[in-house]
């Protein structure tokens, strides 16, 4: 081998051999810690209609745009936690004529030709089980899909604010930590 070669196999031989370390090392932690390193902030609470409706959902196409409890596509729009963001007969509302409820053009749902223009079609007891369903995914305060932050102070959100928000913002806008937080 030539000494270039030599160099270059060398370099990449370390970024070889510090990846499998690493890799170890993090898998190790990983399953020695009693703590999730990713916790979970999103659960569901099901009545015996919103299990009907969870089967409707995967059934009708649903999926292939939208995620919910770890079922579906990474692509599209997830519901999980909508429950927490959303009354339910804001998603009946929404099943039954998107625009009106959301106010606002819509990109799938709606009139045809657009592609989840079936929905407002399906059967009205399956669309009720639907949102049922779907009400009954809660987020956490502080999951990604909650409209609330994490209780308590939070020195990374506080640093946040002094960073981009501008001066006198509270006199504008409510501070949402200082609310209850929404429990529905
Ligand atoms: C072709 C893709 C597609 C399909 C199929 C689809 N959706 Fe959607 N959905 C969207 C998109 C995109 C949005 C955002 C609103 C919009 O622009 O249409 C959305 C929004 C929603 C919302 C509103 C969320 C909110 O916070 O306002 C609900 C609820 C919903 N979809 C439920 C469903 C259900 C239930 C089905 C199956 C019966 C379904 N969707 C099928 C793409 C799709």
């Amino acid at each position: 081998m030539k000494q270039g070669e030599k160099v270059l196999f060398g370099i990449f031989g370390a970024f070889f051999v510090t990846a499998i370390i690493g890799y170890a090392v993090l898998e190790y932690v990983r399953m020695n810690s009693d703590k999730p390193m990713f916790e979970v902030k999103t659960r569901y609470e099901f009545t015996e209609e919103g299990y009907r409706g969870s089967q409707i959902f995967r059934e009708s196409g649903c999926t292939a745009c939208h995620r919910a409890m770890r079922n579906g596509t990474n692509m599209g729009l997830s519901l999980d936690g909508l429950g927490s963001k959303r009354t339910y007969e804001y998603i009946y509302s929404f099943l039954k004529k998107p625009e009106e409820t959301y106010g606002a053009v819509t990109i799938d749902h709606g009139m045809k030709p657009k592609e989840a223009a079936y929905v407002p079609e399906m059967d009205d007891m399956d669309l009720k089980a639907v949102a049922a369903f779907l009400f009954g995914l809660k987020a956490e305060r502080g999951a990604a899909s909650s409209p609330f932050p994490p209780e308590g102070k939070s020195q990374f959100i506080d640093n946040m604010l002094k960073a981009v928000a501008p001066e006198g913002w509270k006199d504008k806008y409510q501070d949402i930590r200082e609310s209850e937080g929404m429990e529905r």
